[in-house]
Order: structure tokens, then C-alpha cells, then sequence
């Protein structure tokens, strides 16, 4: 969920508005804003996209200059105008971003004390009980105060009170918040893109950190009331617009930028004269890393999984890899001095920042692959290794992954070098072939006709099995989710030496076989695990390489040919076309592509 709120003497709902358009990205199930109109609090709520509560804000317009919104992911319950946010009473309005793990507790108590709940979500909670306290005469602050006190679990929360015009009150505990200085006005914000607009000067709030918002300025408190220093920064951000530049979605857009983005994230961790290497100065020696523990969620974890082949291949590193959710409470026996390494495009996604900080308390080096180089993840990494693909707007992320895949080959790169397992011939050989990538990634868009043809196969299935072998195995799980994230079409990616443990009793004509099957080490293998699907009756679809084109010619009903590439390297030219498969499939059937249903960019709840 996102969160924007503003005092000032401006008009406060289209500067909350447009705030809440720079965090959909954070959900939009359903969007909501109030503000305070003659000293009552007013609120508009619509479930859906943010366009629904512009149509309800035109025909119910918010006057007011004292105003916080919120763009809701579902968490505790349905995605309705009821239960989106501002939550509140005619004496407070509240939104929140986590989840209040107490809140059972909380509103059976309150029930008791006579409150009337109209929504079933944890958030109300939170109106509920500083409610209840503002009628027990409190002051907003020490209400405040003592609701924050009762809180169990994550949470950002900002909240306005009537009869308090100018007045606005922020907490955070592991969620990120963020406070920025106007001029005569002040704003919060989930993130600095949500500020970035409005303000450069901004303050990141820290865990158990309250904030007392004037137009005047910002009073930082711990929930006891004490006051805290919290340093201003100046964010670099820029307001600039983000356009599709002629194409159908973000997503297609986004997808020609594969070879741009390999290309510029190449050009930060290459030097092409010397064909190595560079990374930033490490706080430690790569040379005595025992291990190597990589956590991520989504496609990003894919992007890990590919950079464990990597690091055990080239550098004989071993690692751990476990997706984040899992990660953070497995409570695995690590080796203290060992690399975590982070991957995540925006640096805000809350399994993955709640990893990071368990791998932390064990003493592990942090490296984050981020994106966003102002995300709560980066100000919390030893080191952030950027991935330098630019604004993602689609939910579905694509170039993104790409250039994960680049920071974490180069990575891969550089450990291998620092650990005496690659000599300078063998760097050059592996860097020319990233240096090599962007040109051949451009060719693949020759292919979008055979990648149509695949898809219209693909379109009428039920189900889907994706298959690929070693480093093709996750590029598999990589199109797998991609095409139920945006298709909505059932799809399961397999390692294709299992599929005879299982799911090969699924196989009939009526599922089709997406295979990962470059011209690598695997390449036999892979295709003998294909000829016993086609021998049950199995439709074929197979992305190849020029060497492998005429083997797979035999048994394919359909295939996509890229440039042979280095084997190194083939899993980041391979994930292109399986994205491509993609989105002509959830074009062909219509649905939302860059905003599918249920989905949020970048999920900041548990
Ligand atoms: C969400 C998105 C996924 C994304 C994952 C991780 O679940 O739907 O597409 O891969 O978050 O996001 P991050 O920003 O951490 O890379």
C-alpha cells in the first residue's frame, strides 16, 4: 500500500492525488482520501483503480488543505470503497500501510468499550482506538501516542484530526515513511518518489519513530514521546514524466529495453578497454567470503537462482538461496563473514527488506541488486550494486530481470577473479560475452513473429508446463509466472529431468510444453526429456539457438531461434523471448497487462 498526506495552504487533494499515482505501484485495489473541510474530517473512497476515485473526486469534489491518501493491496479484507482506506470517525481519519497483528485483540476490546466497526479490515483498528482516546479528551498527540504503544506487527500510519486543521501525525514501525519539507507546507510519503515532485528536502523516518506535522515543520518523537533527531536529506530525485513512446503497454515498452538496460548496467561494472570487471569499493575482502546467501522474492528471486549457477560454476563459491518469505524465518546456520546478497527492483518489497535485516543481526556482508537507488533496502546495504534499467512501470517486471541478471554475472565475474578461480584470459572471454549481449538481445525481436505463433497455441490452453534444464530452469520459472501473472493461464515450470517424477502424467494435447533449450551442456539431456513428452501425445513449443535449431526442428511443433551466445550467458538472452511469449499472450486475450488483477509492483506488506 502507499501512503501520501500533505498540510499547507494549497488545495490538498490533487497534490495527494498525484502522489497516490506515483505509488500505485505499492497496490491499487482501491484508493481513498480525506481531508479536513470547516474542521470536519471528509473522505471519498472507490474500489479499483485510481481512475474511479478521480470520477468520484469530480462528482464529490474535497476541498481542504489538510488532506492523506492511501492506494490499497488487500490484505485483510475485500478490495471495497468500504474497506479502502481513509479509515475513521468524525473525529480522526487514518491510513495505513502493513498489517496490525494484534488486531483481534484490539477490536474485541474496543467492541466492549461501545466502538462500532464498519469495515472488516486491521486497519480500522487503528481509527478505533485513537477514537476512543480523543473521547476520553485526550490531545491528538498523546492519543497518538498511546494507540502506537498498543501496536503489534508493520506499520506506517499517518493520520489527520478534526478540528486541527495544519495538523498531521506519522508513525512508522518496519515500513518505511517518509517526511518532506515545503515551504509553508510539509508532506509524508511511503517514498521519496512520492515526495519527489513536491519537495527534495526529505526525512526518513526510522523504526518506532513518530512525527508531529505543522505547516511549519516536523517534531520527531519515539512512542514514548521523546524527542529523536532525524537528519534532512536532499533527494536527487526528478519529477519526470514517464511515457509509453508509441507502444500498446509499458510492458512491450519495457521489453524493447533489454538491450539498452544490459547495455548501460554493463557499462557501470565493465571497463572495456581492460575487458574486467569493476565492482564499487567493498567494506570487505570478496577473497575470504566462506559463502554466499541470496534471498529475493518473484522474478527477482529467479534473477538469484540463475546467480547461484553462476557463483558455484565460475566461482566455486557455495551458496544458500531461499525465497525471502522463507529466508527470514528459517533461521539457517550461516557463516558469519558470508555475502547476503539482496535482490530486489524496487528496494522496498517487505519480505525482502525484512530479510535483509535478519541476515544482518547474523553478521552477514549486505549487497543489495536494487533498482531504485533511494529505496528503504539501499540507505539499509553495505553495498547496493545498481541495476541500471530505469523507471518499471509494469507490474510484470522485464527489463528489470535482465539487468539483475547482468550486475549479478558480473558479480559472479569479480568473485570468481578475487578467489583465484579465473584467470585474465577467462575474464576477457566471459566479459566480451556480456559485452556481446546487448546486440544479440536486439536480435531477438526478430522473432516476434515466431513468438505470435507460439502464443496462439498458448492463448487456448487451460494449462501450461515450462521446462529448461540448469540455468534454464529458472529462465523456465521466470516465463511460468510471467504468463500467469499477465494471462491469468495456468503455468508450471519445471526442471525437465523431473518431469518424469510427476507431471508428466498431466501431459496430453491439451497442455503444451513451453521448453528453455539452448545449444548448451544440457542440450542432449533437455532434448531426450522432451522426446518423452512428445511420445505422450505432448504439443512442443521450444525457444533454441542457431546450433540447436535443426536437433529441436524434429521434434518441435513450433520454435523460436536466438544467436548462439556464450552458454554463460544464455540464460539472459533466453529469458527475453519467454517474456515476449508472454505478454502476446495476455494481449491476445485482453486483459490488463501492465496492472493485472490481485498484483501490486512491489508488495510492502508481509
Ligand atoms: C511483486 C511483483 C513481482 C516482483 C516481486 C518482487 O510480487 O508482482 O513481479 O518480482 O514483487 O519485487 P521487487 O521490487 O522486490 O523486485
Amino acid at each position: 500500500c502507499g501512503i501520501c498526506g500533505v498540510v499547507g495552504r494549497r488545495h490538498a487533494t490533487p497534490i495527494v492525488f498525484e502522489g497516490l499515482r506515483r505509488l500505485e505501484y505499492r497496490g491499487y485495489d482501491s484508493a481513498g482520501i480525506a481531508t479536513l473541510v470547516d474542521g470536519r474530517v471528509e473522505r471519498r473512497r472507490a474500489a479499483g483503480k485510481l481512475d474511479n476515485l478521480a470520477a468520484l473526486l469530480k462528482k464529490e469534489p474535497l476541498p481542504g488543505t489538510t488532506g492523506i491518501g492511501h492506494t490499497r493491496w488487500a490484505t485483510h479484507g475485500a478490495p471495497t470503497a468500504c474497506n479502502a482506506h481513509p479509515h475513521g470517525t468524525e473525529r480522526v481519519a487514518i491510513v495505513h500501510n502493513g498489517i496490525i497483528e494484534n488486531f483481534e485483540t484490539l477490536r474485541r476490546e474496543l467492541e466492549e468499550a461501545g466502538q462500532v466497526f464498519e469495515t472488516e479490515t486491521d486497519s480500522e483498528t487503528i481509527a478505533l482506538l485513537l477514537d476512543y482516546h480523543l473521547q476520553q479528551g485526550l490531545e491528538p498527540k498523546e492519543a497518538a501516542l498511546r494507540t502506537l504503544r498498543r501496536l503489534e506487527g508493520a506499520y506506517a500510519v499517518a493520520m489527520i484530526f478534526a478540528e486541527h486543521e495544519g495538523l498531521m501525525i506519522g508513525a512508522c514501525h518496519s515500513a518505511p515513511l517518509a517526511v518532506g519539507f515545503g515551504d509553508d507546507e510539509m508532506f509524508l510519503g511511503s517514498d521519496s518518489l512520492a515526495l519527489a515532485p513536491l519537495t527534495r528536502r526529505i526525512a526518513y523516518m526510522e523504526d518506532g519513530d513518530c512525527v508531529v506535522i505543522t505547516r511549519k515543520g516536523a517534531e520527531f518523537m519515539n512512542f514514548k514521546g521523546e524527542p529523536v533527531e532525524r537528519t534532512i536529506q536532499q533527494t536527487a530525485l526528478a519529477a519526470g514524466s514517464i511515457g509509453k513512446d508509441g507502444y500498446r503497454h509499458y510492458m512491450e515498452k519495457e521489453l524493447h529495453e533489454h538491450p539498452l538496460v544490459i547495455g548501460q548496467t554493463l557499462q557501470r561494472m565493465v571497463d572495456p578497454a581492460s575487458r574486467r570487471v569493476i565492482l564499487p569499493d567493498l567494506p570487505f575482502n570478496l577473497a575470504e567470503v566462506p559463502r554466499a546467501v541470496i534471498t529475493a522474492c518473484g522474478s527477482a528471486f529467479f534473477a538469484g537462482m540463475i546467480g547461484r549457477y553462476w557463483l558455484e560454476e565460475i566461482a566455486r563459491l557455495p551458496v544458500d538461496i531461499d525465497v525471502a518469505s522463507e529466508m527470514r524465518y528459517r533461521n539457517p546456520p550461516l557463516t558469519e563473514g558470508s555475502v547476503g546478497l539482496l535482490i530486489s527492483q524496487s528496494g522496498e518489497t517487505a519480505d525482502t527488506l525484512a530479510a535483509l535485516r535478519s541476515l544482518r543481526q547474523k553478521a552477514i556482508h549486505i549487497v543489495s541488486v536494487l533498482n531504485v537507488e533511494h529505496s528503504t533496502m539501499a540507505r539499509e546495504s553495505d553495498v547496493v550494486l545498481g541495476t541500471v534499467a530505469g523507471p518499471e512501470i509494469s507490474v510484470a517486471s522485464t527489463k528489470a530481470f535482465t539487468a539483475q541478471l547482468t550486475v549479478l554475472a558480473c558479480f559472479a565475474i569479480a568473485t570468481a577473479r578475487a578467489r583465484g578461480k579465473l584467470d585474465v584470459l577467462a575474464e576477457e572471454h566471459l566479459v566480451s560475452a556480456l559485452l556481446d549481449l546487448p546486440s544479440r538481445a536486439a536480435e531477438v525481436f526478430n522473432q516476434t513473429d515466431a513468438i505470435r505463433a507460439m502464443a496462439q497455441v498458448v492463448v487456448e490452453a487451460r494449462d501450461v508446463l515450462y521446462l529448461g534444464r540448469g540455468s534454464m530452469f529458472p529462465v523456465a520459472m521466470e516465463g511460468a509466472l510471467k504468463l500467469k501473472e499477465i494471462s491469468y493461464i495456468h503455468a508450471e515450470a519445471y526442471a525437465a529431468g523431473e518431469m518424469k517424477h510427476g507431471p508428466i502424467s498431466l501431459i496430453d494435447r491439451t497442455v503444451p510444453i513451453v521448453a528453455t533449450a539452448p545449444s548448451n551442456a544440457l542440450f542432449e539431456k533437455t532434448l531426450s526429456n522432451l522426446q518423452e513428452a512428445k511420445a505422450r501425445g505432448g504439443r512442443l513449443l521450444v525457444f533454441t539457438d542457431t546450433k540447436g535449431a535443426e536437433r529441436v526442428s524434429a521434434i518441435a511443433e513450433q520454435m523460436v531461434v536466438l544467436p548462439h551466445v556464450h552458454d554463460f550467458v544464455a540464460p539472459i538472452l533466453q529469458t527475453i523471448p519467454v517474456q515476449m511469449l508472454a505478454y502476446e499472450v495476455a494481449v491476445m486475450k485482453g486483459t490488463d497487462v501492465d496492472q493485472p488483477r490481485n498484483l501490486a509492483k512491489s508488495v510492502t506488506v508481509e
